[in-house]
C-alpha cells in the first residue's frame, strides 16, 4: 500500500466530513486531534472542500487529509492542489484510475462487484473503499466477492453504514484495512458546531479500533 494509504488506514477509522464553509474547518481539525485522531477525509460534496483542505493541511501538518468524492478530473486536480495526500471515490472509473497514476496521486476507487475489483487489479489497485458497506451485504458479502481475489492481498475501506455498533467487527475482518463513515463528524454536528461530540465520538471510535 501507498505510504500515504499506510497513514491514513493506521488509525483504523477515518472520519468523513461534508463541510459546508472553510470557518468550521479550524475547530473541526481541532476536535478530531483532541481526540488522537489525526485523519479527515473531506468530502468533495460541498463547493468549501478545496478550501477546507487547504486550510486544514496549512494549519494542522499533524492531520492527514484526504478528499472523498473525487469523482472527476476537476476534483482530482483541486484536492492534490489542496494538499490532499490521497483520495476516494464511491465507485471505480478506469479513467479516474488512469488519471490519478499519471498524477502519481495515490486514489482509492469504490467497489461494489466482482467486476469493479477486477478493473481496478488491472491498473494495479490494491485498496479498494467497500461502498455502501452495509447495504450491500456487510461482511459475508465482503467475503464472498474477495474470495476469488486471495492471491491479490486487497484491502478494503469499507464505508457506509459503518458505526460504533459494528465496527469492531469490520476491524476483525482481515482484509479491512480501516473504517469510514460520516457518524464521527455528521454534517448537523458540523454545521451546529457540536465539537464536543465530535471529539466525544472520535476518540470512541478510536478506543474501539485499537481494541
Ligand atoms: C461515504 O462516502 O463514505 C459514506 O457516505 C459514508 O456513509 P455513512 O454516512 O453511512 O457513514
Amino acid at each position: 500500500m501507498e505510504n500515504s494509504l499506510l497513514e491514513a488506514t493506521a488509525f483504523g477509522v477515518i472520519p468523513v466530513v461534508e463541510v459546508d464553509g472553510v470557518a468550521e474547518a479550524d475547530a473541526l481539525a481541532e476536535s478530531l486531534l483532541e481526540a488522537g485522531l489525526g485523519v479527515v477525509e473531506v468530502t468533495f460534496r460541498t463547493h468549501a472542500a478545496a478550501e477546507v483542505i487547504a486550510r486544514i493541511v496549512e494549519r494542522y501538518p499533524d492531520m492527514i487529509v484526504g478528499a472523498g468524492t473525487v469523482i472527476d478530473q476537476r476534483d482530482l486536480h483541486r484536492a492534490a492542489e489542496a494538499g490532499a495526500r490521497f483520495a476516494l471515490a464511491p465507485g471505480l472509473s478506469p479513467r479516474m484510475l488512469d488519471l490519478a497514476a499519471e498524477a502519481g496521486f495515490a486514489y482509492v476507487p469504490g467497489a461494489m462487484t466482482p467486476s469493479d475489483l477486477q478493473a481496478g487489479i488491472e491498473r494495479g489497485i490494491r485498496t479498494f473503499k467497500f461502498f455502501p458497506a452495509m447495504p450491500a451485504g456487510g461482511i459475508p458479502f465482503l467475503r464472498a466477492i474477495s474470495a476469488p481475489f486471495a492471491l491479490h492481498g486487497l484491502r478494503f475501506i469499507p464505508t457506509g453504514g459503518v458505526s460504533v455498533t459494528n465496527l469492531g467487527e469490520w476491524l476483525r475482518e482481515p482484509a479491512v484495512a480501516a473504517v469510514g463513515g460520516t457518524w464521527i463528524a455528521s454534517r448537523a454536528m458540523i454545521r451546529s458546531g457540536d465539537w464536543a461530540g465530535i471529539r466525544r465520538n472520535a476518540g470512541e471510535a478510536l478506543r474501539m479500533a485499537r481494541e
